[in-house]
């Protein structure tokens, strides 16, 4: 009760404590604007400080050297039982935690790596390339004149449905294409309106009081039942071998189809906007226009005349200036979180030496946009530069210094330690993929306001943040160039 009523008092070795509001803490402060608010803490309070925010401790550690020592920390600290409890209140489906399932669900996680990396990779963004050929070619302009679009619109369009196909299969016998049609569109708009009220459901309103949101991804379920999905052709491996697992653990239907919203939510919620920012930037830069275009006029001119491209392993990983652009809108927009939950007890040791007590049951919390935008690690660090993750020989960049000493964690959109992003190769392939067809194929305008568009902020702890507003793009199909 008293810890509820805000009145917890610093115990020796516990770093400082912001308290706040009773109850409420620092919880406004903080959701306002979480980098300047961070910012401000860690010049106060140093590298590591606890707030109060809605009656949890979260334990912010700042300082880039010792995100290892965090990592470090499996036994006391648990990813799982945060990470799980969110999803199951925010996807619905049931508590994969418990006794009853710990085991069979283990198996369906390692499916992630088997299936997203490794050979399975080459086998994916291949029919990644086919889909967005094939997205494109439903919104191809006809004739050679110019068309009108938001630029976000566009994007999201386009990579929703080539990555919803690439790994939920083609509806077989479908006479509309899958975008364009009342079928495809409709998934894309309950998609959006679903992933539109993530920054409520984070700050823990639940779902059954955003009606539209809770409509939206029973909808989405409904469209992703096993039964439905049987109808499909091309289904990824990834999602066909965990049909297979959750069959096995005989769940009902409804369950079932929720972990597929989950991974349509994780496949698309952070690849729509950062593919928006890395064509952004690329068309916003004339230097980063220019340095792509050749990169990938050079690809193509390897390529033999007939559509549809594709790419070998090789070709995809030697596109490193794509690669460059990519990483740095990530370092720009990316504004996840990492958070832990203490399971025990115990000491946490700085890199510095310093020593913090942790409390069970208080969260430890990593932001690394700290560190995304830190001018020590990246020089304007509000400036995009095409090439920042490029060394002199156009070679990836991979060694980046504070204070004359190398930072391990200089980029870390997708998360570290158990947490880290098993479908990062992927959605690098998949951004690469979609800069490569759209630069080739099309001309290209920005008509944007004077100033630098700005993410939307609300959604900052969710991951990649989307731009605060659409631009307008004017766009027409490259006179030299044939899709069929
Ligand atoms: C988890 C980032 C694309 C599948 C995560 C996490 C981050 C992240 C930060 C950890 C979340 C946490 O700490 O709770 C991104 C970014 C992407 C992206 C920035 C695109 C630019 C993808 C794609 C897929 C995918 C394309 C699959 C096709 C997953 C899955 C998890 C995850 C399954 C949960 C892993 C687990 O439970 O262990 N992602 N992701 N992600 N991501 Fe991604």
């Amino acid at each position: 009760k008293r810890h509820l009523l805000g009145s917890r008092t610093r115990r020796a070795k516990e770093p400082p404590l912001v308290k706040g509001w009773p109850y409420f803490g620092v919880i406004l402060d903080y959701g306002k604007n979480p980098l300047a608010f961070l910012q401000a803490m860690r010049q106060k309070h140093g590298d590591i400080f606890t707030c109060q925010l809605a009656g949890k401790h979260f334990t912010f550690v700042t300082d880039p050297f010792s995100f290892s020592a965090v990592m470090r920390q499996g036994k006391n600290l648990d990813f799982h039982k945060f990470a799980m409890g969110f999803s199951q209140r925010v996807f619905g489906h049931c508590d994969f935690t418990s006794s009853l399932y710990t085991e069979a669900y283990r198996e369906v996680h390692s499916l992630f790596i088997q299936t997203l990396q490794g050979p399975s990779l080459q086998r994916l963004s291949q029919n990644m390339l086919g889909n967005l050929q094939t997205a494109f070619q439903h919104c191809k302009p006809s004739g050679n004149g110019w068309k009108e679009d938001g630029l976000q619109c566009f994007t999201t369009r386009i990579m929703f449905e080539a990555g919803f196909v690439t790994l939920f299969g083609k509806q077989a016998g479908l006479l509309q294409p899958e975008g364009t049609g009342s079928v495809g569109h409709k998934v894309k708009e309950d998609f959006l309106e679903f992933d539109g009220a993530f920054p409520a459901l984070a700050a823990g309103i639940p779902i059954a009081l955003c009606r539209r949101a809770w409509r939206a991804r029973e909808a989405l379920a409904k469209k992703l039942l096993h039964g439905e999905l049987h109808h499909r052709m091309c289904i990824s491996d990834l999602i066909q071998r965990r049909m297979d697992a959750f069959d096995r653990m005989h769940l009902n239907e409804t369950e079932k189809a929720r972990t597929n919203v989950c991974m349509l939510w994780a496949s698309q919620a952070n690849t729509l906007p950062a593919a928006f920012w890395s064509l952004y930037y690329t068309l916003r830069t004339p230097e980063a226009f220019a340095a792509a275009y050749k990169e990938v006029e050079l690809i193509m001119a390897q390529l033999p005349n007939d559509t549809p491209i594709s790419l070998s392993k090789e070709q995809l990983e030697s596109m490193t200036v794509l690669e460059s652009i990519i990483r740095e809108a990530l370092r720009l927009s990316s504004a996840s979180i990492m958070i832990r939950l203490a399971s025990d007890d115990f000491i946490l040791t700085m890199d510095s030496g310093q020593e913090a007590a942790i409390r069970k049951g208080d969260y430890i919390a990593l932001y690394p946009r700290l560190i995304h935008l830190d001018p020590d690690i990246y020089p304007n660090p509000m400036e995009f530069m095409y090439n920042r993750f490029l060394d002199k020989n156009g070679e990836r960049r991979s060694q980046f210094y504070k204070n004359g000493r190398q930072v391990k964690h200089y980029l870390v959109p997708f998360g570290s330690g158990a947490s880290e992003c098993p479908g990062r190769f992927f959605a690098m392939n998949e951004i690469k993929l979609f800069l490569m067809v759209v630069l080739w194929h099309y001309d290209l305008q920005l008509n944007e306001p004077q100033g630098t568009l700005s993410p939307d902020r609300t959604r900052a702890g969710l991951g990649i943040l989307p731009p605060s507003q659409d631009v307008l793009l004017q766009y027409r199909i490259r006179a030299d160039r044939y899709m069929e």
